[in-house]
């Protein structure tokens, strides 16, 4: 039983990196905006309430986010989940913890990618989806065998309408305002490891799994 959440940047490689983890481990990946993605495809309440946040580089305001991300973690396999996403305000890190203990339960590792704001915006205007399983590339560092179409279920890859240059600097100054103070949170109050995200894919892939394998042992 592994409970995991996964800190960074946009553009830090979260989504990259949770990936990997639960092909690993066996963990459920609830990405709070993978979610809302969906919602928004769906044209949900939910969905529609998001999109203006979204497409400016804001945030959902916490008691939608809260709402729909304790459903998603009841969710989850007794294997454990890894959060990607959420939580990314205090307010919300302070929430997900109160949830947790009244069911008796804890996050075992918060890992924080760290990155710089530079290579965030090269990351993330390279950056392709699959809109059908969630599949992540990069036009660069990290190719489809066939180009623009994903290697899982050949759907044409798109490009998010929040990856425009200016939308990714507003997500930035967002992500610098509400979600670092996020990693000082769980310094104080849990247990955090920092990751160096500017590397190599594999080699970030393996320092994390390095420091997972020890609970996945325990
Ligand atoms: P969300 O979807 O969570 O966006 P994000 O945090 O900004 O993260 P990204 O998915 O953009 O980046 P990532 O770190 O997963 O990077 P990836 O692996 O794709 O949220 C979207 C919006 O929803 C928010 O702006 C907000 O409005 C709302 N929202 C979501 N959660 C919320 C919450 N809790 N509260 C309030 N609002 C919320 O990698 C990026 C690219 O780089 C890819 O192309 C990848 O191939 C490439 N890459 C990855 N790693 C490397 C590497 N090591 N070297 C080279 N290239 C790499």
């Amino acid at each position: 039983m592994m409970r995991i959440v996964l800190l960074g940047a946009p553009g830090a490689g979260k989504g990259t990196q949770c990936k990997r983890i639960v092909d690993r481990y066996g963990l459920m990946h609830l990405s709070s905006g993978d979610i809302l993605r969906k919602e928004r495809a769906e044209k949900t309440e939910l969905g529609q309430k998001a999109e203006s946040y979204m497409d400016s580089g804001g945030l959902v305001p916490d008691e939608l986010i809260v709402e729909m991300m304790s459903g998603a973690i009841e969710q989850a396999p007794a294997a454990g989940f890894v959060l990607d996403g959420f939580p990314r305000t205090v307010n919300q890190a302070k929430e997900l913890d109160e949830a947790l203990t009244s069911k008796d339960k804890h996050l075992d590792i918060v890992l924080n990618l760290m990155i710089d704001d530079q290579v965030v915006m090269d990351r993330m205007t390279g950056r392709r989806s699959c809109p059908k399983c969630g599949a992540v590339y990069h036009i660069t560092n990290l190719k489809p065998k066939v180009d623009g179409k994903c290697d899982n279920d050949g759907a044409e890859l798109i490009q998010r309408p929040d990856d425009r240059p200016e939308v990714v600097a507003e997500r930035l100054k967002t992500y610098h305002e509400q979600t670092e103070p996020v990693a000082d949170y769980y310094r104080e109050n849990g247990t955090i490891c920092d990751v160096d995200a500017r590397g190599d894919i594999d080699e970030i892939t393996a320092s994390i799994f390095e420091q997972l394998d020890v609970f996945a042992q325990a």
